[in-house]
């Protein structure tokens, strides 16, 4: 596999020299295509959040300063997904010890909380109610999450952090044709509540592309948890007004719930594939997991061949990310309410489930069960990668988990509520808004944590860091992760070409593969139907946010065109 990388290597070696030559004319700059940088990388889906990002790395920030700054800036920025109602999961190595940890700030179900919460009389699922208002609202993590990771790892004050993100709010941003884009497509769920419409739509007309975009309300939320820190969300006033909100719409969370919501430090997953070392999130993710049965069932095949796009490469990943979906369906779920088997993960467990593929034709999932390993044992979400000269990195996903999360916003709070519950198994069998199944791991319970499939990963390769990858979309992400890896280290495609590539993705049930729409051939897709496969195209999703870190230490991003992100970087003003 390292070929590509070797040659990677070399490139940013020369180039890496050129360029610093070429481009330590002063500051900081904006690109959308592949520089090396030398004193960090921020990428994410908002070109203003990013800059919020490199203002804060310029300052003399660290990576996680800019972490900071850049979640509560894209809370403004991207309400689609950027978030204080929401939660997420981060990814960190520090740089003074190496040492990768991961931060779990997911929302949790509150203590009213029960199993047939869904349910209506005739015992039958009402996605309504776990995806639209308040009965859809997990217990918020954001804040306590980003206070967590400053508090460990941060440099600069608190409050300078985060009043950024309130002077944005306060002052207001211009709208680009992305997220007019995103109130013209949720337009009839932005006016479903009196509250979201007064933010959105007070006139009865979206903001358009250049027009100036403030949130008065959401300032003053942004400038209290900047003077008083998590309190002011968790039992300050603006917990008064969430719990308000509750009750005015039927919700279940109180102020017990918020005062007893904390963010947790996981050690993180931890696997290895061809010569990379991969650091993912543990359960209540799914997404390290199942990364790492999809890469692990692959590695010992062949890819040299083929192209990202071959037929023969989709059909074998595909058939990998059957037998992985399947699994999740019953194994995975929050760790403190049940057992989760880590042994999904054992080579003779793999070695077994890899005996299920074929070459030749595709299976069916009627036919292929979730396995028994020993006990042992338009949618929106956002992710960014951050990284500083000091081999600090932070990779964080985070969402309201649809876009917009439950269409609620708290009233005089001016931010969005999360529709996360619905990330439960609220049925066993039941799909989820992804299609997803569950069972008893992932029942609802009180206090619990909803699964997720986030994959906030870090990549080092040979111990030394490597990549920072992350990207939205639903039961998606993990194949979104999967293919990226493979396609940068395997198929030796640059990160720009990594980040752009036509995607594929199988999740056991429903059978089928659906494919990005108008990025594959008719002779690949007959070919696919040859094997037995279902196709259904679709509309382009994900958004890698991406970054590269040569063994020179010089570092460069990418970010996703599709949806309008940019990667900015950061060198020294006194190098010329
Ligand atoms: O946690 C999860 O897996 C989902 N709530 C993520 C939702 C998502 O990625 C939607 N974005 N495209």
């Amino acid at each position: 596999m390292l070929k590509r990388y070797s040659s990677t290597v070399r490139r940013l070696g020369v180039v890496g020299v050129m360029l610093v030559g070429l481009l330590f004319v002063g500051g900081c700059d904006l690109f959308k295509v592949t520089k090396l940088y030398e004193l960090g990388v921020v990428v994410s889906v908002s070109p203003i959040a990013s800059e919020v990002g490199q203002q804060v790395l310029s300052q003399g920030g660290n990576a996680f300063d800019a972490a900071v700054a850049v979640g509560f800036a894209l809370a403004v920025t991207y309400p689609q997904a950027g978030n204080l109602g929401g939660g997420g999961f981060a990814v960190v190595c520090d740089g003074n010890s190496d040492l990768v940890v991961t931060l779990d700030f997911r929302e949790m179900a509150p203590e009213g909380a029960t199993e047939g919460m869904y349910l209506d009389e005739n015992g039958k699922a009402d996605d309504s109610l776990s995806t639209r208002g308040a009965l859809a609202v997990g217990v918020p993590g954001t804040v306590a999450g980003l206070h967590a990771l400053w508090e460990n790892y941060g440099t600069m004050p608190w409050s300078d952090l985060v009043n950024i993100a309130g002077r944005l709010a306060d002052t207001g941003f211009v709208v680009d044709q992305f997220l007019a884009d995103a109130f013209d497509g949720h337009r009839s769920s932005l006016v479903e509540f009196e509250e979201t419409r007064a933010v959105f739509s007070p006139d009865g007309v979206f903001p358009g592309v250049g027009d100036r975009f403030a949130q008065p309300d959401l300032a003053r939320s942004l400038y209290q948890i900047a003077a008083e820190g998590p309190a002011a969300f968790y039992s300050g006033s603006i917990a008064d007004s969430l719990v308000a909100c509750m009750e005015k719409h039927g919700g279940l969370i109180s102020h017990t719930d918020l005062e007893s919501y904390r963010p947790a430090w996981r050690p993180p997953l931890k696997f290895t594939f061809d010569s990379l070392t991969i650091y993912s999130m543990l359960p209540p993710s799914s997404g390290g997991l199942m990364l790492g049965q999809i890469l692990k069932l692959l590695e010992p095949y062949d890819f040299s061949r083929y192209t990202p796009d071959a037929p023969e490469y989709i059909h074998l990943f595909c058939e990998a990310s059957r037998l992985a979906y399947a699994d999740r369906s019953k194994h995975l779920g929050d760790p403190a309410f049940y057992d989760v088997p880590m042994s999904l993960l054992d080579s003779a467990y793999l070695e077994g489930r890899r005996d299920l593929i074929s070459l030749k034709e595709a299976n069916s999932s009627v036919e292929i069960l979730p396995g028994n390993p020993l006990p042992y044992e338009s949618d929106q979400t956002t992710h960014y990668s951050i990284c500083d000269s000091a081999g600090n990195m932070v990779s964080i996903t985070t969402t309201l988990n649809a876009a917009f999360g439950s269409g609620l916003v708290v009233a005089g709070a001016g931010f969005l509520l999360n529709n996360e519950m619905d990330d439960f198994s609220i049925k066993p069998g039941h799909p989820n808004r992804y299609g997803l199944i569950g069972s008893e791991a992932n029942r609802i319970e009180p206090g619990k944590r909803m699964l997720s499939s986030m994959t906030p990963t870090l990549v080092f390769n040979n111990d030394r860091p490597f990549l920072i990858l992350g990207s939205p979309g639903g039961s998606k992400i993990i194949t979104i992760v999967a293919q990226a890896i493979i396609n940068f280290t395997r198929f030796g495609l640059s990160l720009e070409e990594t980040v752009e590539q036509p995607r594929f993705h199988h999740q056991w049930l429903p059978d089928k593969i659906y494919l990005e729409e108008q990025s594959f051939s008719q002779a690949t897709i007959q070919r696919l139907q040859a094997y037995g496969h279902q196709i259904k195209e679709r509309s382009r999703y994900g958004d890698l946010e991406m970054i590269l870190i040569a063994p020179t230490g010089l570092m460069s991003g990418a970010s996703d065109s599709r949806y309008g992100g940019a990667a900015v970087g950061c060198n020294s003003p006194t190098i010329n």
